[in-house]
């Protein structure tokens, strides 16, 4: 009794002494007490992160020094969105730096469930406290522009509610987790190749329309702590130094209250950066000099960085970390609690499975196929994952792991064979492998299954983009020879971005299952046996050239590392599946579009318009088993540049047993409606009559009407 009564006084007088350190008081007044107990050098010291030099298990990517006298401890920040992904030394990592991998951030997009992101935030978000972190670099919010941009897999896809509501519910994971979650990388990093030369120009208002409403989203509803500036410039500014996009957009228009954290590597200035909103200079080893080290406190003793500013920046830093609870609840290391947390990257590598074509009902597999012959992929080994700073170590360690010494990254295979999940789903059955590097050998195999599972890959990493949209190694005709020797036929994607199908129409089956993660093998499995029902839709459009992109090249890949070059992003806001819909182009698969191992029945649908737009309509099973559906709520309505877009305003995913039916309502995000009119400094719908389309992808509605709308303004 008495120690507990020592303990409260001891808090109290704690509190009292040190009252920044009461979690009664909200982060912004614990920020400010704290913040006028600080030194200027306390201040500075907080503006600047080290990676260098931080040897041993569970090194940090960036490092803050704390300010211990205050109860203040250090800043310790680690990548990323998919997962624990501690810096890949030349070194072979050691089983501390090992994690849970998630599945791609697009496969998590394309289970188009909010809630399993939530739940993939946390767990990462736990992790990152349980191995000593209390900031995660996760939250990529960018738009998938291009599709062969060599991070989407780290996206969550084209569209910007899509994108904003997944990334947001991850955000608000990590946080919960007592972690200062990141969003990043803002804004515009919509390709790899030469990413700190391109200059992306593009309409501000069609910017609103698109990228930047994917974060206003996720910044509603994630509240990271902190967000990354990007490396490429915009509008022919440094992101790190655009005091548009810093102080007017972010700080003005949507009331961020965190930090701004540069990129490592993408700080170019030390005044005008710190003027125009940046307040911390990431991995400062990774830049031309210290730019937030010396020189930012000569321009402090100089005048040239106002104290107003200097307190601001030290301010923002610090209510981050009181809001996200990381001082009141410093990370404690301890084991991770691996099974739950593989579970839910299963669920998450399950419910993101996309099923692209299905022949004669070929799936769901039954346990009675007496020889199954699975080819490729390394199938026998684990699954793919994506390069780059968000790399996972998995546990165990990777299944194989393939140095790319040309991209300073490894390739990676996480252990979870699918050659194993399946041979357990068919005891009975004799499953045969074939590595695929011997095609006649592969095509003989397959001749004498019932049928045939070939896996293909690509994989993708950060720092490049795809050459092209095809799979790589003569994989292409690998499934061609594989079909031509048994119809039976069902392709398993292992892709970061999508890919052209010149079998397409010879095989049986496909379905697209991302990069899976830890467990990928497994989810893979349960949904090839109908364990498990594919609920996944396209997050981004499959096209069938790349012909059909706004840029059918990538800009800038012949460009010497040293000059900078513009991107114009003429579609404007029509990006993804908009401009195929601007431009009536068919691709090879939509967004939105998933198939199921059921079927489903839309009716009815009322629609209620005016100041809002709501749309209420049925939706039934009438197949024979249970499945997902996810009927999505489209608006044809006019852009900033004037042109009339299709946008994706709402969803649900339901899952329905057969026979049963639901009633589902719809509201839409006003935003989505709208266009941005910086001239008014908001968002307006015009007053008028909209198409309105309830649809199972963006080319496919199943009901239409239209509906009334009355003028309105929204807030930037
Ligand atoms: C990288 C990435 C960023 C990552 C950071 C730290 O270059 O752009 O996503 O969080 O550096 O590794």
């Amino acid at each position: 009794m008495l120690a507990a009564l020592g303990a409260a006084t001891g808090s109290a007088q704690q509190t009292h002494s040190r009252p920044w350190l009461n979690p009664e008081l909200s982060a912004a007044v614990r920020a400010a007490l704290a913040l006028a107990q600080m030194t200027t050098d306390e201040k500075l010291s907080l503006l600047r992160s080290a990676s260098a030099n931080l040897a041993g298990p569970k090194r940090p990517t960036g490092l803050v020094q704390g300010i211990e006298r205050l109860g203040i401890g250090p800043i310790r920040e680690t990548n990323a969105g998919l997962g624990i992904a501690i810096p890949l030394e030349e070194d072979a990592p050691t089983s501390e730096d090992e994690a849970v991998a998630l599945p791609a951030a697009l496969a998590t997009a394309a289970s188009w469930d909010p809630e399993l992101a939530y739940a993939a935030g946390a767990m990462i978000g736990e992790e990152a406290r349980r191995k000593g972190f209390n900031v995660l670099l996760a939250g990529a919010a960018n738009l998938a522009r291009d599709p062969r941009n060599g991070r989407n897999f780290e996206y969550s896809g084209e569209d910007p509610l899509l994108s904003g509501t997944m990334v947001g519910a991850a955000l608000r994971g990590i946080a919960d987790r007592h972690v200062v979650s990141t969003m990043k990388h803002f804004a515009l990093n919509d390709q790899e190749t030469n990413r700190t030369l391109v200059d992306a120009r593009i309409d501000r208002d069609a910017l609103r329309e698109s990228d930047l409403l994917a974060f206003e989203i996720a910044n509603e509803r994630g509240h990271p702590g902190a967000v990354m500036c990007a490396y490429n410039l915009v509008e022919g500014v440094h992101a790190c130094e655009n005091r548009w996009l810093l102080d007017r957009v972010l700080r003005r228009d949507w009331g961020f209250r965190g930090w701004v954290m540069s990129d490592w590597g993408a700080v170019h200035s030390t005044v005008p950066a710190a003027l125009a909103g940046l307040d911390q200079e990431s991995g400062v080893e990774w830049d031309s000099q210290v730019f937030y080290g010396a020189p930012l406190k000569v321009a402090f003793e100089q005048g040239a960085l106002p104290t107003g500013r200097l307190d601001a920046m030290a301010l923002h830093v610090l209510t981050a970390l009181f809001a996200a609870g990381a001082v009141d609840h410093p990370p404690q290391p301890a084991p991770l609690d691996i099974d739950a947390d593989s579970a839910v990257a299963e669920r998450a590598a399950r419910e993101g499975i996309v099923l692209l074509r299905n022949e004669g009902n070929l799936l769901p597999l039954t346990r009675s196929a007496r020889r199954i012959a699975v080819i490729g992929g390394h199938a026998d080994t684990g699954v793919m994952s994506g390069g780059g700073s968000s790399q996972v170590i998995p546990i165990g360690g990777p299944a194989l792991r393939v140095p790319i010494p040309a991209q300073a990254a490894w390739m990676v295979f996480d252990p979870s064979p699918p050659l194993r999940a399946i041979a357990g789903k068919a005891p009975e059955a004799q499953v045969e492998y074939a590595d695929g590097s011997n095609v006649t050998a592969a095509a003989e195999s397959a001749q004498r299954a019932d049928v045939a599972v070939v896996f293909a890959t690509k994989w993708e990493a950060e720092g490049h983009d795809s050459d092209d949209l095809s799979l790589p190694h003569g994989q292409d005709a690998l499934i061609s020879a594989v079909a031509a020797a048994n119809p039976r036929t069902i392709v398993v994607l292992e892709t970061g971005n999508p890919v052209l199908m010149p079998w397409r129409d010879q095989v049986g089956a496909i379905i697209e299952a991302w990069y899976p993660g830890s467990r990928g093998g497994e989810a893979i499995a349960d949904i090839l046996f109908g364990d498990a029902e594919p609920g996944g839709r396209l997050p981004m459009t499959f096209p069938a050239s790349p012909a059909q992109l706004p840029r059918p090249e990538i800009l800038g890949r012949d460009n010497p590392w040293k000059h900078v070059f513009l991107v114009d992003y003429r579609e404007g806001s029509a990006v993804g599946y908009r401009w195929f819909d601007a431009r009536k182009l068919t691709p090879l698969y939509p967004f939105g579009f998933g198939l199921s191992y059921t079927h489903f029945r839309y009716a009815d649908l009322r629609v209620e318009g005016g100041n809002g737009l709501g749309a209420t309509f049925s939706v039934t099973n009438d197949g024979g088993r249970p499945g997902f559906a996810v009927p999505q709520l489209y608006v044809r309505a006019v852009a900033a540049d004037g042109s009339m877009l299709q946008r994706l305003v709402a969803w649900r995913k339901l899952r329905l047993n057969p026979g049963e039916t639901r009633t589902v309502t719809l509201t839409a995000e006003p935003r989505l409606v709208a266009y941005f009119d910086s001239e008014r400094d908001g968002w307006r719908i015009d007053p008028g009559r909209y198409p309105v389309a309830v649809a199972t992808a963006a080319d496919s509605p199943v009901l239409q009407t239209t509906v009334w709308l009355n003028a309105r303004t929204l807030p930037p």
